[in-house]
């Protein structure tokens, strides 16, 4: 029996893993400059989180939770998104309070029962940071200039920033009646899913992955015309962030983003190399999640981007990840005794810092240097029966065709191919 990674799943090898050393360094420096500290939590939860915290209506908690019943009867489910388990966590650690703003990023594989297509996997992987503490407009416009940093630092173009607000408890009934009114005509022509949602949780019908249902979106009223005066303001001060931080924002009156718990500020950055999943990063407000989650009444921003999408992103604009691994030598042996010798001695080249080789099967010189060369190692280190009983070993620079002997000492050995390596550097 053969076996296939499960639909929606896919390895990480080859060049491709390259991007991913990339982003993570490139986003673990960006964070780290900003002050955010890492948080890992597990990979699945009690279900009753997601339900709590994501919210019923969504497809997210509807249709696409990996949920099972663990040997001890509890339901668990895989973590879809990594919000709600990073609000779990700060409360349960007590990682908030007493005024502080607490920054968190956090980054790893999320699960989703989609319907798999380029960019949208069942397995994915995301990287997101969380302002815990804070209501202030400003920390919405941090995050989004972290966000808009962190691409543009990876060499990305064409990215846009769709920006829209969703109100808070007191305007989302005066927002959700306009789009009730807006939708009604078109009511019947909806799939069945909206029609439930219209009912249910009307702002949901937006997020539709639906073509036909799309169409009749267009011309939507803008909600921030209806925002309540608090959210209004708050609104308009992010702008007032954003300009001054020279950061380019579309106003977007059909996102409300696939998840309930947001609160005035909803953003995506989208890239327009994308395709259909053109969104690389999302991400809002969420005042009222400490609240829903048991904690007590915390303020939070946070946003989090698609490894995979970044990743796809970067390949379509040509942008280069590539990581050299030439090793510094390569060890041929000829004989037994030679090969524990040269098996020992890379040990102690690679403690020192230096990468090597060795030939594992017996084989000709000619064809240990032939690998040699395929591999483009900057050195061969010669070890015969004739060399041991001398106590040396034969190093050859293989760009400048040069060979010397070398007293057989750890330390001998690793100055000469120091030198090689530095000469090839220069
Ligand atoms: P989200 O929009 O559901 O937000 O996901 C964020 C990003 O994860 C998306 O922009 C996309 O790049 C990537 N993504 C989502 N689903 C898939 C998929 N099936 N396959 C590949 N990539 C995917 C959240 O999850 C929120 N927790 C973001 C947030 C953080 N809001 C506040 N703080």
């Amino acid at each position: 029996m053969k076996y296939k990674a499960p639909r929606g799943t896919r390895d990480i090898y080859g060049d491709e893993v390259a991007y991913w050393h990339l982003i993570e360094k490139v986003s673990l420096e960006l964070f780290q400059s900003y002050q955010y500290e890492e948080l890992r939590t597990p990979i699945f939860e009690q279900t009753g989180l997601f339900c709590s915290g994501i919210g019923d209506q969504t497809d997210i908690v509807s249709k696409e939770m990996y949920t099972f019943e663990d040997k001890g009867g509890r339901s668990i489910t895989l973590r879809p998104e990594g919000t709600a388990p990073v609000v779990r966590a700060a409360i349960e650690n007590r990682l908030v309070g007493n005024g502080k703003v607490t920054k968190l990023f956090y980054r790893g594989p999320m699960f989703r029962y989609e319907r798999p297509q380029a960019g949208r996997y069942r397995q994915f992987h995301q990287t997101g940071v969380e302002l815990l503490g804070s209501i202030s407009p400003l920390l919405d416009a941090e995050i989004i200039l972290v966000g808009t940093k962190l691409f543009s630092k990876l060499g990305l173009d064409g990215l846009t920033v769709h920006l829209n607000s969703v109100g808070c408890p007191v305007c989302r009934p005066v927002i959700r009646e306009q789009l009730k009114s807006f939708i009604q005509a078109n009511l019947d022509n909806l799939c069945s899913d909206c029609q439930t949602r219209f009912d249910k949780n009307p702002l949901r019908i937006l997020d539709c992955k639906n073509d036909k249902c799309q169409k009749y979106f267009l011309g939507l009223p803008s909600s921030t015309k209806v925002l309540c005066q608090d959210c209004k303001d708050h609104f308009n001060f992010l702008i007032e962030y954003l300009e001054a931080a020279n950061i380019e924002y579309t106003i977007d009156s059909k996102l409300v983003r696939g998840l309930d718990y947001y609160t005035k500020t909803v953003f995506e950055i989208r890239s327009n190399v994308l395709g259909a999943q053109n969104a690389i990063c999302g991400g809002g407000r969420y005042d009222n999640l400490f609240k829903q989650l048991g904690g007590s009444s915390i303020s939070a921003v946070g946003f989090a981007f698609g490894m995979e999408r970044t990743v796809i992103a970067m390949q379509e604009q040509g942008i280069k990840a590539e990581e050299e691994h030439t090793p510094d030598v390569y060890i041929v042996t000829l004989g037994h005794p030679a090969k524990i010798r040269g098996f020992v001695l890379l040990d102690f080249l690679r403690e020192k810092g230096l990468e090597g080789k060795l030939s594992e099967e017996d084989r000709s010189l000619n064809a240990q240097m032939k690998s040699a060369s395929k591999a483009n190692a900057k050195a061969a280190l010669i070890l015969g029966e004739d060399e041991l009983e001398k106590g040396v070993a034969i190093i050859k620079d293989l760009k400048k065709r040069e060979q010397v002997e070398v007293e057989l000492t750890g330390d001998k050995i690793y100055e000469s191919l120091l030198e090689i390596k530095r000469k090839g550097a220069n």
